[in-house]
């Protein structure tokens, strides 16, 4: 039987379960991160909620249920990371998959900014996600299977405009990039790394921008599809990079961004 001729491994919904697997949030205490979770376990993965607010991460494991677990992670804490990931691998047994999803934004122009702020962007938004990809990418590497989702943004692709943001650009330009270096880095062992570029999110994050009429009127206008996202606007495309859906896929970076990135 030549290839064309079998059967296709259609069953769509099998390729995005994840019964079985493990993931790994951080940030997962709030907004992105835990809807981010939430996709996850419903999938069937088991899910460490890990967050630097141990009360937000545990109310999310409580939400959702038996094969969660609560850790607390600053990933601006090298220690707590180390120890995070221990404690994860001492609960679950394994890690399959990394969701990178901790990120800051301190919205000040270059001329405004002090090192320290510049350092603390830096810290959380880069080197914290360097961290934790070091030391969850070991089990994976070891069991020659993983994926890796960074969440970065439509900020790492462009120089935006609207208002100074450089450190935020700058960390997640980077991100973006990053995420290509993993893929080749990581891809011999069959890990696979992948990140998302979402655009304004009704988080806590966005919510200064958010919250002003004029500004969130520009924003929108600025949409193709006309509008701003949702957290729930982004389950599908963590799932389907997390999940077997995406097999062949790594080193991509996929804008859920209503388009802004086409204009
Ligand atoms: N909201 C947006 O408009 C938007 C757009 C594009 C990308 N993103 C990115 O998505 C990610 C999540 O953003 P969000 O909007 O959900 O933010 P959020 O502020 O609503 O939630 C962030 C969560 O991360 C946790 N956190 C913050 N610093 C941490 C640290 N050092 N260690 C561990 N946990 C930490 C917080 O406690 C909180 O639970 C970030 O990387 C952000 O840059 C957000």
């Amino acid at each position: 039987m030549s290839v064309s001729e079998r059967e296709p491994k259609a069953a769509a919904p099998r390729l995005f379960r994840m019964d079985g697997l493990v993931a790994l949030v951080t940030g997962a205490g709030a907004g992105i991160g835990r809807m981010a979770a939430a996709s996850l376990a419903e999938a069937g993965a088991g899910i460490a909620v890990t967050d630097r607010d141990g009360a937000a991460a545990n109310r999310v494991a409580k939400e959702l249920g038996r094969n969660a677990a609560a850790f607390v992670i600053d990933v601006a804490d090298e220690a707590a990371i180390v120890a995070g990931t221990r404690a994860v691998l001492e609960r679950f047994g394994r890690i399959d998959v990394l969701v990178n999803n901790a990120g800051i934004a301190r919205r000040q122009s270059t001329v405004e900014m002090s090192r320290e702020t510049w350092d603390q962007v830096m810290a959380v938004n880069l080197t914290g996600l360097f961290l934790m990809t070091r030391e969850a990418v070991k089990p994976m590497l070891a069991q020659r299977s993983g994926s890796i989702v960074n969440i970065a943004s439509i900020m790492g692709h462009v120089g935006g405009g609207l208002y100074p943001n450089p450190a935020y650009h700058a960390s997640k330009g980077a991100v973006v990039n990053l995420t290509r270096a993993w893929a080749c880095e990581f891809g011999p062992c069959n890990v696979r790394c992948n990140a998302i570029a979402p655009t304004f999110v009704n988080t806590d994050l966005a919510r200064p921008m958010l919250s002003d009429p004029t500004m969130r009127a520009k924003l929108e206008s600025l949409h193709p599809l006309g509008r701003l996202a949702e957290v729930d606007d982004l389950a599908g495309a963590i799932l389907y990079l997390a999940s077997p859906a995406s097999a062949m896929v790594t080193g991509h970076s996929l804008a859920v961004d209503g388009g802004w990135l086409s204009r």
